[in-house]
């Protein structure tokens, strides 16, 4: 969530690159976007609500050769320009993600000492900190070093002072901050997609540390050390990325959503290759798991939101492959109770973004409590839950712009399914004949994907058949629950069409109740083995009049549900269906919103990764 991005250049006008990385951040945060910049020795700040495109205009009547933006999603206070950074305390500039605790309390002293606060923020209170430091302090990094060193929270911060037009400051601390290098030009950003478009030399910050830039120079001070790091050891920490801007780029799609749905073949072959040819080694964990995997007796995942369903399906998967018994939790429920961890007990968290501060602190909360090891499902590298985990796999899935996860989604469930085959062959749980069938199940899998796409055209219709819904049911019973869930929140998260999911078995328990001839009911029927039960909660839908559509891969007849509207996918009849039941869920969902017009991509109130609260 909130995206910053900051350049130094050599004397040319850094300002349009601004802008464009920052467009590139906006799926981070989008309810409102400000730049500042030092031109012509004056510091000028540009603010708006709304989006990047809003400070165009003003910005192009300026020049300047050092600037840093911010996309933001509100937390501490509301969407306003007021609140939007940049934030000002006399000559600096800051802006900021995460969050700084017990704000309130520096907040209180500061007015007291004279400060004046125009804003709701916590980084406000930061840029005031700040600048009482720069008292105090012979020079900007200093002072800098001096507050973080009093202050907590997530934060990742970078400032420029128009005392010194030549310099920027970040740093870190559990948000992630990405270096780029190029000659003349220094960047600096929140996520690689602003920065990949200008260079892929990059460094990646870890916890604590803190960087002057200048243009094409840095002086690297790693976690908070007295001394700035040599060239050599700096050359060290320098990553070329092979993302390529044309990966960033929409190309003919209408929506990143669609181009994602559309990529998942390709990432998901990504995400099993190393698996397949290293047939399930749980070397492809890390190192420690080798030593790890065998000990393991229970599982515990965590996870939020799409993530979450992901750990539902995985438990299937664990508990019927593996034989360990698995409990699947929200992470922001889990954090705030008292847990009974039993003994070899394995963390697994589950993140798109590996900065989620719930599961983060779930996790914490696990070991604090005595979990002996832990496991990190994640697609960006480097993250804060992959790099603080015993053992991780990371899926292949690439950036995922769009805020509604799809492919990060289907990566997980695929990483997932190694796993459960990783910890059942460490324990030797897995004869040879199942190994081969798994592994001939993942090979299989990305054909099978493209060839569900096949349903793209009734997903359309059944799209403008929810025009006017109010309210939707979502069903599916056993391993495919997770995914009527995941259809659910699609359809809400993007189209705001009320959507609701229950295990079919339990509608006769309650929900029949809102069923009548206006609740579109959207029904996972694979041919599994409760394929007669679905069927059978079916009927009782049909029985009170709700309109059902059902998707299935069974070739039995289904004239006896008259008037449902049935969508048929490829057979799907093995371990990996619940893949394969996603893909027309996520169809539905997008041509749902699109019939309605919505902003697929950048879905009102959400935003991308979720570092606060
Ligand atoms: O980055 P994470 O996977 O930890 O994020 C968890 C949820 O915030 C995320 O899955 C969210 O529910 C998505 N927007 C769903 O499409």
């Amino acid at each position: 969530m909130c995206g910053i991005f900051g350049a130094i250049s050599d004397n040319h006008n850094i300002l349009p690159t601004l802008l464009n990385g920052l467009e590139q951040l906006e799926y981070r945060g989008y309810d409102s976007a400000g730049i500042a910049f030092i031109s012509n020795g004056r510091t000028e700040r540009i603010r708006a609500v709304g989006r990047v495109e809003n400070l165009r205009n003003e910005a192009s009547r300026y020049q300047g050769s050092i600037a840093i933006g911010h996309t933001r999603w509100a937390t501490h206070g509301g969407v306003s320009v007021e609140n939007a950074h940049p934030h000002q305390s006399h000559h600096l500039m800051i802006v900021h993600n995460g969050i700084i605790d017990a704000y309130e309390e520096h907040k209180k002293r500061l007015i007291q000492k004279g400060y004046a606060f125009e804003s709701e923020t916590d980084t406000e209170v930061l840029a005031h900190l700040l600048h009482e430091a720069t008292l105090n302090n012979a020079d900007l990094i200093s002072a800098v070093k001096q507050v973080i060193a009093t202050v907590t929270g997530n934060y990742a911060l970078l400032v420029m002072d128009q005392n010194d037009p030549t310099s920027l400051i970040a740093t870190a601390q559990g948000c992630p901050l990405i270096l780029g290098l190029k000659d003349d030009t220094t960047f600096i950003a929140s996520d690689i997609a602003a920065i990949i478009p200008e260079t892929n030399r990059l460094i990646y910050l870890e916890q604590g540390d803190c960087v002057i830039m200048q243009a094409g120079n840095i002086a690297y001070f790693s976690n908070q050390a007295e001394q700035v790091l040599s060239p050599i050891a700096i050359s060290e920490k320098i990553q070329i990325s092979d993302l390529s801007i044309e990966k960033l780029d929409i190309g003919h799609y209408t929506h990143f959503m669609l181009k994602e749905i559309f990529e998942q073949p390709h990432v998901i072959e990504k995400t099993a290759l190393k698996a397949i040819t290293q047939q399930f080694d749980p070397e492809l964990f890390g190192e420690k798991a080798v030593t790890l995997f065998p000990q393991v007796k229970h599982i515990q995942i965590l996870a939020c939101g799409t993530s979450y369903f992901a750990g539902m399906v995985a438990k299937y998967w664990i508990e019927s492959i593996a034989k360990i018994p698995t409990h699947v939790e929200i992470s922001s429920e889990y954090r705030y109770r008292e847990v009974l961890i039993e003994d070899g007990t394995m963390i697994v968290t589950i993140s798109q973004s590996g900065e989620t501060l719930d599961t983060i602190e779930a996790k914490k909360h696990a070991e604090e409590n005595g979990a002996f090891a832990s496991l990190a499902i994640c697609n960006v590298k480097e993250s804060v839950l992959p790099r603080t985990s015993d053992c991780r796999l990371y899926t292949e899935a690439g950036i995922e712009v769009g805020v509604a996860s799809t492919k990060a989604f289907t990566t997980q469930l695929t990483a997932l399914f190694i796993l459960a085959n990783a910890l059942a062959k460490s324990q030797g749980k897995m004869d040879e004949t199942t190994l081969s069938k798994h592994l001939q199940m993942l090979r299989e899998l990305p054909a099978m994907i493209a060839q569900s796409f096949n349903c793209q055209e009734i997903a359309s219709q059944w799209g403008t058949l929810l025009l006017n819904a109010k309210s939707t049911l979502y069903l599916g019973r056993g391993i495919h629950f997770p995914i009527a869930a995941e259809g659910a929140l699609k359809l809400k998260e993007i189209s705001y069409i009320h959507a609701e999911s229950y295990p079919a078995g339990e509608l006769k328990h309650g929900p029949l109740a809102l069923v009548d001839d206006q609740m579109p009911i959207i029904a996972l029927l694979p041919h599994d083995d409760l394929f007669e039960k679905v069927r059978a909660n079916l009927h009782e839908v049909l029985a009170r009049k709700g309109k059902l559509f059902i998707i299935t891969d069974s070739k039995v007849p289904l004239d006896d549900l008259k008037g449902a509207h049935i969508m048929h996918v490829p057979e799907v009849s093995c371990a990996l269906s619940p893949i394969l039941l996603t893909i027309p869920v996520q169809l539905i969902a997008y041509y749902a919103a699109l019939v309605r017009g919505e902003d697929i991509d950048k879905p009102r109130n959400l935003a991308k990764s979720l570092t606060v609260e």
